[in-house]
């Protein structure tokens, strides 16, 4: 069979119209799970408003969890000026390779912060998984995702299980914690960076391990949190948009999500983030050499590839005649490399589209960036963003072909420095 007839029997390429289809589901998905209705998306309120940021000079703790890495700095804040960080430390997220009981990840955090846990009375701690926040801003573990195995996490409160372990160490654990998700952290940390900028309103979206994004709605819309409906102003969601499961999903789709940790969840997540993309593309290779896609040799060298990652898919995108594992299965083919590419082009199509569609999504509900002069600011972060060769120009693209020129809605994508810091920075100060 040819690359194309299998690309085109598995729907890969999506049209316009398949895209516009895709956002009016998940608008209705967003309304569902504002009003605590059944929606695949948890859309939580995070109590933090854009309006009600508060500024002051001094020192904070701001923690990083994500999927790979964990990060502890402190943090000079400077009225009008770019936090300094103070102090910096990087380790290897515990639970991301092997599992970790809850108590033990908790005193491994306090280990960490011992060094720097005097100097200041206020932690913003951005925990980049679901969590139902609380108005004092402390967050309940609602379940780990990307992999990532802490043994009983689910219902704990991070804060007050965070001051528990300073506490078992004799530390100091006064602290008022302040718990916020990366797509919260990277939205403040781009709407600090702003200055001077006129935007209409502001997205924070990672795509790195993991996938998901944060904006700013309506009080009066968030009708499953009674008092917050019935007061003013905006509200910051932390969407999980990882979990939307409106997509048409392919039968390799769902092959790949039988084989990962947490079936039937994280399905959007499962399609386009860097902890999944090489294993999910490594299943349709494989469904592509069954269908005669490649040549012999190619299929008896792969019948030894056992697991893909990410790296490696980008790997060959840049060095198609280099050393990296995929270059070497089609070493002796021109004509397999040329089909692996295709496979992949349309592979990262399909999630370009995906990652776009949900911008267009909140832009086409809050019935923002519809003045150029005044564009949504989308702060993003995140390695599979920034790194992944093809969907980094393919995102680019349908912002402009698909939002800009054809439903005449205008975004901006920023850099921020340091975003997720400086936005956890930033959070730490408020409640
Ligand atoms: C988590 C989100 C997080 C995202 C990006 C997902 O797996 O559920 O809370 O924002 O990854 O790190």
């Amino acid at each position: 069979m040819l690359m194309q007839d299998f690309i085109r029997q598995y729907g890969l390429r999506m049209s316009y119209e398949d895209f516009l289809a895709g956002v009016d589901c998940f608008i209705a998905e967003m309304e569902a799970g504002l009003k605590g209705g059944k929606s695949s998306m948890k859309m939580l309120p995070t109590y933090l408003s854009l309006e009600k940021l508060s500024q002051r000079e001094t020192r904070v703790i701001a923690m990083d969890a994500g999927g790979t890495n964990l990060r502890i700095t402190l943090v000079n804040m400077r009225e009008n000026k770019t936090p300094e960080t103070e102090y910096l430390e990087v380790y290897p997220m515990p639970g991301a390779k092997d599992e970790i009981a809850a108590e033990a990840f908790f005193d491994t955090l306090a280990e960490y912060l011992a060094p720097i846990v005097d100097k200041s009375g206020r932690i913003g701690f951005c925990f980049s998984y679901p969590c139902e926040m609380r108005a004092d801003l402390d967050g309940k573990i609602l379940h780990m995702t990307k992999e990532v195995k802490i043994r009983g996490a689910e219902g704990l409160y991070v804060g007050e299980e965070l001051k528990k372990a300073l506490a078992r160490r004799g530390l100091r654990h006064d602290h008022t914690v302040i718990v916020l998700n990366d797509t919260v952290a990277t939205l403040l940390g781009g709407k600090a960076c702003a200055k001077g900028r006129e935007y209409d309103s502001y997205i924070g979206l990672i795509l790195g391990t993991g996938i998901n994004c944060a904006y700013v709605e309506k009080n009066t819309n968030i009708t499953k949190e009674a008092r917050l409906a019935a007061s003013g102003g905006t509200c910051l969601i932390n969407m999980e948009s990882g979990g939307y499961d409106k997509f048409p999903r392919t039968a390799i789709d769902e092959k790949f999500d039988g084989k990962t940790m947490n079936p039937g969840k994280q399905l959007l997540e499962k399609m386009i983030s860097g902890v999944y993309q090489g294993s999910l593309l490594l299943e349709y290779v494989r469904a592509a050499a069954g269908a005669g896609c490649f040549s012999d040799g190619f299929c008896e060298r792969l019948s030894a590839v056992e697991n893909l990652q990410s790296k490696e898919v980008d790997d060959f995108c840049y060095y198609p005649y280099g050393t990296g594992r995929l270059a070497a299965l089609t070493e002796d083919s021109e004509q397999d490399k040329a089909a692996l590419y295709q496979l992949m082009d349309a592979f990262f199509d399909r999630a370009a589209i995906l990652s776009i569609m949900k911008l267009a999504a909140i832009m086409k509900k809050t019935g923002t960036g519809q003045n150029p002069l005044k564009p949504v600011c989308i702060s993003a972060e995140g390695s599979t963003f920034y790194k992944s060769k093809l969907l980094h120009k393919k995102i680019n693209y349908y912002l402009t072909a698909f939002l800009e020129e054809r439903m005449h809605v205008c975004a901006e994508f920023m850099r921020a420095e340091n975003a997720t810091i400086s936005g956890t920075s930033l959070a730490a100060l408020q409640g």
